[in-house]
């Protein structure tokens, strides 16, 4: 499984080109660190910018997934915990909008968790918060919420939900795996929030690869920085988490050259165009589709949640089928039935451009076309593009007995005849 799947943001060759370097790669993961001043000089200045970037204090670039980086993050909050002499407290408060991670991490770190709800609109709600934390005072240790939330949107209470948090005596973990629609604009500091990962590989640049390898460092406030991952190498092994000391420091190159070349208007301008696409996207699919969760002022977040529910109920097709039939048209389908059942969660980040971005559209709306096919009758309901999509090519060429022609399954739209991405297999 890739990491950080749900952002799959393009990057650029430029990025990569330092790893073709043999002062980079050909480095020893736990090299003496006299023969790693350079690379030293690389991780020291990239945690600098990292700092910068959440507005916190301490960084460890050890963590090798965002996953990873949570169950560190959380270790250094059970070690804080500890040295304060609280460290009974084992709950972990989680938002229904949280990441799937997140729940998995904290009861890796030997915590138990409490789910809060949710409102109609996608927020944490705030009464079921409350109440939990307040009934969960004394033993509570952390809340781990994913900002902008899965939901995808920017939890306009985030403040009050870490002030409420800390008056229990608790400590506030944010997910910042989706700081690409923060980067220059906010940050975990300034939100209030103690600890949080990035996923390098999501917001800056570095490869999602087939399970790794991965960087998800964690950024912690002061009072955490004497907790953070130690290495047998450095005599201290407190909350390490890797075998090497900087975690996969291989491909942090990558990172520091992302964030050198693009500079720090560049970083806020990514942001901004990473929620404005989703956005874009949102507001062309409103009529059709629409969207499960908007925030308060009616915008998305880094990502929106497309409806399909309605489309099952009226037609029997699903968002299965529609997440098949986009291989048709080259589309590598998006997020499948998470955080909602019954939806496609899309988020086009800040890389793709607006031609792009207009032939998904279009893309989605033909498939709108075909759904309504299926509604009016005027397609099988047994036997339609949607039900048996993807067509691999062997299909196409083979005997044919579908109720609708070879050119319809395999070329819906124009753009697919002049760049046809053929899927390898079809339905199982
Ligand atoms: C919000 C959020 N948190 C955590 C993770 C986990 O990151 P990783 O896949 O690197 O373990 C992801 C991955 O996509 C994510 O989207």
């Amino acid at each position: 499984i890739s990491l950080g799947s749900c952002t799959m943001k393009l990057n650029a060759a430029s990025e990569l080109l330092p790893l073709s370097r043999p002062e980079f790669t050909n480095i020893h993961p736990l090299a003496p660190e006299e023969q790693a001043t350079g690379y030293r000089e690389l991780v020291d200045n990239l945690s600098e910018m990292l700092k910068v970037i959440t507005g916190l204090t301490g960084v460890s670039l050890q963590p090798n997934s965002g996953a990873a980086g949570e169950y560190a993050g959380l270790r250094v909050i059970r070690s804080y915990l500890e040295s304060i002499r609280q460290g009974h407290r084992n709950k972990v408060l989680i938002p229904a909008s949280a990441h799937g991670t997140n729940p998995a991490s904290a009861v890796q770190a030997g915590f138990d968790t409490i789910t809060c709800a949710c409102d109609e609109l996608g927020n944490v709600d705030m009464k079921d918060l409350k109440e939990k934390a307040e009934s969960n005072r004394k033993e509570l240790a952390a809340l781990m919420i994913t900002y902008p939330s899965t939901h995808g949107i920017f939890e306009t209470e985030i403040k009050e939900i870490c002030r409420i948090i800390h008056a229990c005596g608790a400590q506030v973990y944010m997910d910042g795996a989706n700081m690409n629609a923060q980067v220059g604009l906010t940050n975990p500091g300034t939100i209030g929030a103690d600890v949080c990962h990035l996923n390098l590989h999501k917001t800056f640049a570095s490869p999602h690869g087939g399970g790794g390898p991965g960087v998800g460092p964690i950024c912690v406030a002061k009072h955490l920085t004497p907790f953070l991952p130690g290495h047998g190498i450095f005599g201290n092994q407190q909350n390490e988490v890797s075998a090497a000391p900087f975690g996969s420091a291989g491909i942090l190159p990558i990172t520091y050259g992302y964030i050198r070349m693009i500079g720090a208007e560049g970083l806020t301008q990514t942001a901004k165009i990473a929620v404005l696409n989703a956005n874009y996207l949102a507001a062309c699919l409103n009529e059709t589709y629409g969207t499960v969760y908007r925030g308060e002022n009616g915008f998305v977040g880094h990502e929106m949640i497309l409806e399909c529910r309605k489309i099952t109920e009226e037609t029997g097709i699903t968002e299965n089928d529609i997440a098949k039939r986009l291989m048709d048209y080259g589309y590598h389908a998006p997020t499948l039935s998470f955080p909602v059942h019954g939806t496609l969660m899309i988020e086009p980040t800040e890389s793709e451009s607006l031609a792009e971005l207009d032939n998904f559209v279009n893309t989605m709306l033909h498939i709108w076309i075909e759904i309504q096919e299926v509604k009016n009758n005027e397609a099988d309901k047994a036997d339609n593009v949607l039900i048996n999509a993807p067509h691999p090519e062997y299909e196409i060429v083979g005997d044919w007995s579908h109720a609708y022609s070879r050119e319809k399954a395999a070329y819906p739209i124009d753009s697919v005849k002049e760049n046809k991405f053929w899927i390898n297999v079809a339905r199982v």
